[in-house]
């Protein structure tokens, strides 16, 4: 088949798109988006955006990044208002159209349909309660396991040279089930977060301190920080464990042959995540990890925070589960963006509030 239009191309976009001129001014808007706005296209033409549109975001201070950087900004979760009608909460991307200096291509997806194509970071229903149910099989299995490692230990002070070998094997191996049964279990104990003003920094700089000294060891990793970023409210022990995850993570995606991983920071006013409660949190920490490996497998692209999905041979899938549950657990947001070359996971925090600062 040859390619349709760009034209048809527009027209069949299921999600709503509106393009903007260099003063913010509607030049087009797609089917989808007129159906989204209740209006036409005519209506709009050359209209000023923020007339029409009741965005609640610092969208004006968002359109000037994305105009000065060349760069695409994703909004996640802000309140979407048409003159008359409710606000519907919305995951907004806005790009750089190229070619045309100062136009942005504006992507609004209402949140109902977003959640069910984005990648979200919210554990599912069926996952949690597999980690519920691994919980409990992990503390059965490890006293028989302690058992079968001690009696091989004990076979092993009598045995032939040959076959100390096997006994060791099941020594082996049976820490091997430990290790992943505390990893569980890690779960289980996860405590909620102690949170005290934190500089983000000096979490950062243990995790690469250590990463170095060990699993990241043939990894360069560069460090591109803004040194007045304000404190975030964490429990630097959880945040740590975040950063060497996703550390981990790329190390090991690098395959053993040397790569590089940046770890970048900055601030960023316009994401904020709405709370249940209808409060809405701004995130404007920003921590991303960025390295150079082959990229997330796309098969299981969408479903890297749950529990149990793995794409390496001897993963066993808890490690970015155990960062969502903590990222979380801090009211903070997580996401991965993954090409072949670069893969980046951001991490977004709140701000301690000034009276926390001192302590
Ligand atoms: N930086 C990355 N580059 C490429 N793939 C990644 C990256 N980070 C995560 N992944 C993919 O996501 C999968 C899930 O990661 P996760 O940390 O949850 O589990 P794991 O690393 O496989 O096992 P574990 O962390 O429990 O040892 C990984 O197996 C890998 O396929
Ligand atoms: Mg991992």
């Amino acid at each position: 088949m040859s390619l349709p239009s760009a034209q048809t191309l527009w027209a069949s976009l299921p999600v709503p798109a509106i393009l903007i001129d260099a003063e913010d001014r509607l030049i087009d808007l797609n089917p989808s988006a007129e159906h989204f706005l209740n209006t036409s296209e005519k209506m709009l033409r050359g209209q000023p955006i923020f007339d029409r549109l009741a965005i609640d975001a610092p969208l004006e201070q968002v359109f000037a990044r994305v105009r000065a950087n060349h760069s695409t900004l994703y909004i996640n979760e802000v309140d979407v208002g048409t003159g008359d009608r409710a606000p519907v909460i919305c995951n907004l991307q806005a790009a750089p159209l190229t070619g045309t200096e100062g136009a942005i291509l504006l992507l609004i997806s209402p949140r109902e349909f977003a959640d069910r194509i984005g990648r979200g970071q919210g554990m599912k229903t069926a996952a949690r309660s597999a980690i519920g149910m691994a919980e409990m099989l992990a503390h059965e299995i490890k006293n028989p396991l302690a058992g079968i490692t001690g009696a091989a230990q004990l076979l092993s002070m009598n045995l032939a040279a040959e076959d100390v070998e096997l006994a060791d094997l099941i020594v082996e191996e049976s820490r091997r089930i430990v290790k992943l049964l505390e990893q569980v279990e890690q779960f289980g104990n996860l405590r909620p977060p102690e949170r005290k003003a934190v500089n983000i920094h000096d979490v950062l700089d243990r995790a690469r301190k250590s990463a170095l000294l060990g699993f990241a060891s043939h990894m360069t990793v560069l460090e591109d920080y803004d040194p007045s970023l304000p404190a975030t409210l964490g429990d630097a022990d959880q945040l740590l464990q975040v950063v060497l995850n996703l550390l981990k993570n790329a190390a090991e995606a690098a395959g053993g042959t040397p790569g590089t991983i940046r770890i970048h920071t900055f601030y960023d006013l316009s994401l904020r995540l709405r709370r249940a409660d209808g409060g809405g949190t701004p995130l404007p920490l920003q921590i991303e990890i960025t390295d150079d490996g082959p990229g997330i497998p796309p098969e299981i692209a969408g479903d890297i925070f749950d529990p149990f999905v793995s794409g390496r041979e001897n993963g066993t899938g808890l490690g970015l589960a155990l960062v969502s549950k903590i990222v979380a657990d801090h009211q903070g947001w997580i996401t991965a963006d993954s090409v072949p070359g670069r893969t980046t996971f951001r991490l977004s925090l709140p701000v301690a509030p000034k009276s926390q600062e001192a302590n």
